[in-house]
């Protein structure tokens, strides 16, 4: 008898290193790219409203001009994709979409609905542009750490990049206003395995536990 051996998330999450050596000649597909980003996207968001979006990059040319932009990371040429993560400032916009497919779904009554729509236009456009950059920098980490999970269970690896010029990828990359670039994540197939890293004592980190 053959044993079948499943990863756990325990596992996934274990195994998850950012590696920043790739295998330059490891394509992944733009179908099972897509695939992963749709699993991405179950994350949770402040209301639902996913203020979340993708740009996938992986023309090799246009990788070479990103790395300029990046440092000169090296893995931003050598992976196999990178997925830069914008926010969305003025996700309110999505309410009416995303309440209507649930109601229509079948998940909520129209009374919620309408009650949806109508307390996040309340609250939303008032709110600061900066409380609401905030809340699409805290849901686009979420949804970005989902991907990089499901990278590491496919077998992929990424590694996340802050460090990058943000004014001039919104101008390389013709950002409209409504939205800010976040985060760059590499994804492909690791060259060299990363580098362990440690993380600081439970104590240093639970600062209370009533
Ligand atoms: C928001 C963010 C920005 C990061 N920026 C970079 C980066 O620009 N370049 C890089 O090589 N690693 C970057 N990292 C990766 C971290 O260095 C790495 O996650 C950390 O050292 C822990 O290692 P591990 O991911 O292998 O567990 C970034 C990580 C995060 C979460």
């Amino acid at each position: 008898m053959t044993a079948v051996l499943t990863k756990t998330l325990t596992d996934v999450i274990k195994e998850r290193r950012s590696v920043r050596k790739y295998n330059p000649n490891f394509k992944i597909s733009k179908e099972e790219i897509n695939e992963m980003l749709s699993l991405a996207t179950l994350a949770p968001s402040s209301s639902n409203l996913q203020p979340w979006r993708f740009m996938v990059i992986q023309d090799e040319d246009t990788k070479k001009e990103l790395r300029a932009i990046a440092n000169n990371q090296e893995q931003v040429e050598t992976s196999s994709a990178v997925i830069a993560v914008l926010g969305d400032k003025e996700m309110y916009k999505s309410v009416e979409k995303v309440y209507r497919s649930a109601h229509e779904a079948g998940f909520i009554n129209e009374e919620n609905m309408n009650r949806m729509i109508e307390g996040t236009n309340k609250l939303y456009p008032a709110a600061p542009e900066e409380a609401r950059k905030n809340i699409a920098v805290f849901d686009a980490g979420l949804v970005s750490m989902q991907l990089m999970l499901i990278a590491k269970d496919r077998g992929y690896d990424t590694v996340p990049m802050g460090g990058f010029n943000k004014e001039q990828f919104a101008e390389r990359f013709n950002v409209d206003d409504r939205y800010f670039p976040i985060v760059l994540i590499a994804l492909g197939k690791a060259d060299t395995p990363a580098h362990n890293t440690t993380r600081l004592p439970l104590e240093d980190v639970v600062i209370e536990h009533i």
